[in-house]
C-alpha cells in the first residue's frame, strides 16, 4: 500500500485508503479504508484546501462491534442491507432504526385508500408512514407529527428520499396534544384516519447518548424532544420525595417506591445522579438483597425495578400520560363521521387511558363502534421482533352511526 491517496466515489466525500492500520482482529478489508461517513462520524467535505483529518470508522475491541456508535454497518442500512437482514432475522433492531409493529393490523384498522386523507401522530422512524402512504397513492395525504427534533429530520429526509413530496407528505415537529389546532387549520371536516404508537422509538431507546436505556452508560437525559423542558437529571434534582415516590408508583410499578425515591433523595444531597449508570447503581442500592448487598444491576432480582425506575421517569420527564389524555380528549373532533382510529400501547398506564377514552366515546356516541378487546402482535411477530411483545392494539371509529361494540375481526372486514 502506498501513501494515503483520497479517493472519490462519486458521492462528493473524500474517503482515505489508509496504510499503517495495525493488524490485529480487525479483518483486510475493513482495515484498508476508512468508510464513507455514516452516523455518527462526520463527513469531510472534498473541498480544496480542507487539510481536516477524514473521519475514521470507530475502533471496537472483537469481532462484532457492541457499542450503539459503533455499529457503523447498521447505521448505514442503505450501504449494508445484509447486516440490517442479518440482524433483523436474529430478533434484533438495527442501531439507528425501529420496526413497526402490528403493521398488517393497523392498515387493516385504518383502512387508507387511495386519495384519503390521515394522520400518523407519532411518526418515529416512518415505518407505519411508508406502508400508509403507499396506499394512499394516488392523490392522498399524510400529515406525520412527532415531539424528536433530531430524529424527525432524518425520517422526513428518508421519506423524501423515497419520493413521497410536498403534495402527498406533510411532516410537522409537534406534540400530538395540539392535533385538533393542527386539523382545524387544515380541514376543517377531519381526516379519514389516525395512527398513534405510543412511547418511545428504538433510535431513541438505544442510543446512549439520550439516556433512555440503563443497558448503557450515557446523559440522564430521557427527553424525547431535548429542546424542551428539564432533562431526567435536572427532574430528578429537584423533585419532592413524596413526588418522586408518587411518580415511580403511579408511572412504573415500581416494588419499594418509597425507598428508591428516599435513597435517591438522600443521595443528591452529596450529588443527583447525571448518567443512566449513577441512576442505575442508586436503585441497586435502594433494594438491596435480603442478605443484605448490593445487588448487580444484572442481578434479575432487581433488574425488573431497574426498568421500571427508567420507565416511571421518562413518563415523568415527558409529562407522557398528560399529552395521552389530551390527545384522546380532542382526536374524536378530528376525525370525519366514519373516521378510523388506532393506538398502539406498551404499558398499563397507557392502555388503560386508551381503553377508558374509547369506551366513554363510546357512550357519549362519539365513537360508532370501538374494539371490544386488545389486539395483540401474532406470536410469529413477537419472535422476529421481541419489542413488540408488550404492544396493545385498541381502535375506534368515530360516529354518528349508532353505538355499538364488536369484536376486532369485525372492524378489518
Ligand atoms: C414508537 S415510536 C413510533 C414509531 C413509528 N410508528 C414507526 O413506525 O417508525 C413513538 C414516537 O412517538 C413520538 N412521541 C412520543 N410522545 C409524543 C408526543 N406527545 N407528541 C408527538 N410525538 C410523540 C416519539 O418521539 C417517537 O418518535
Amino acid at each position: 500500500m502506498g501513501r494515503p491517496r483520497p479517493r472519490d466515489y462519486g458521492t462528493g466525500e473524500r474517503f482515505f485508503f489508509v496504510s499503517k492500520l495495525p493488524c490485529g482482529s480487525i479483518s483486510h478489508d475493513r482495515s484498508t479504508y476508512v468508510f464513507p461517513v455514516t452516523p455518527p462520524l462526520q463527513s469531510v467535505p472534498a473541498t480544496p484546501g480542507n487539510n481536516r483529518r477524514p473521519a475514521r470508522r470507530p475502533r471496537y475491541s472483537g469481532k462484532n462491534p457492541r457499542k450503539f456508535h459503533e455499529k457503523y454497518k447498521e447505521l448505514s442500512p442503505d450501504r449494508y442491507p445484509g447486516t440490517i437482514q442479518k440482524v433483523e432475522g436474529a430478533g434484533k433492531t438495527p442501531a439507528g432504526m425501529h420496526r413497526p409493529i402490528c403493521v398488517e393490523e393497523i392498515l387493516k384498522i385504518l383502512d387508507p385508500q387511495p386519495g384519503s386523507r390521515g394522520v400518523d401522530a407519532t411518526l418515529g422512524y416512518g415505518g407505519h408512514a411508508l406502508q400508509i402512504l403507499e396506499r394512499l397513492k394516488p392523490g392522498g395525504f399524510l400529515l406525520g407529527l412527532d415531539t424528536d427534533i433530531l430524529q424527525l429530520p432524518r425520517t422526513e429526509a428518508r421519506l423524501r428520499a423515497l419520493d413521497f413530496g410536498p403534495a402527498m407528505l406533510e411532516v410537522v415537529q409537534t406534540n400530538y396534544a395540539g392535533i385538533d389546532r393542527l386539523i382545524a387549520t387544515r380541514w376543517a371536516e377531519g381526516v379519514d384516519f389516525i395512527l398513534a404508537d405510543l412511547g418511545c422509538s428504538s433510535m431513541q431507546l438505544d442510543d446512549p447518548d439520550r439516556g433512555f436505556t440503563f443497558k448503557s452508560h450515557g446523559p440522564l437525559d430521557m427527553r424525547m424532544n431535548p429542546g424542551k423542558g428539564p432533562s431526567a437529571a435536572q427532574w430528578l434534582a429537584t423533585i419532592k420525595e413524596d413526588k418522586l415516590a408518587r411518580a415511580l408508583r403511579e408511572f412504573g410499578d415500581v416494588p419499594g417506591a418509597e425507598a428508591v425515591a428516599r435513597t435517591l433523595c438522600e443521595a443528591r444531597k452529596i450529588r443527583a445522579p447525571q448518567t443512566t449508570t449513577e441512576l442505575t447503581d442508586l436503585v441497586c442500592r435502594a433494594l438491596p438483597c435480603s442478605n443484605g448487598h448490593t445487588p448487580k444491576p444484572k442481578d434479575p432480582a432487581v433488574e425488573p425495578a431497574i426498568r421500571r425506575v427508567f420507565q416511571a421517569v421518562r413518563i415523568a420527564v415527558n409529562d407522557e400520560f398528560s399529552a395521552l389524555e389530551t390527545f384522546l380528549r380532542v382526536v374524536p373532533a378530528c376525525l370525519k363521521p366514519g373516521g378510523r382510529l388506532a393506538i398502539l400501547t406498551f404499558h398499563s398506564g397507557e392502555d388503560r387511558r386508551v381503553k377508558s377514552a374509547f369506551k366513554q366515546g363510546l357512550t357519549k356516541g362519539v365513537y360508532s363502534t370501538i374494539s371490544n378487546d386488545i389486539l395483540r402482535p401474532s406470536a410469529a411477530e413477537i419472535r422476529s421482533n421481541p419489542r413488540a411483545s408488550s404492544a396493545k392494539l385498541r381502535w375506534a371509529i368515530r360516529g354518528p352511526t349508532p353505538a355499538v361494540v364488536v369484536a376486532n375481526e369485525a372492524c378489518a372486514s
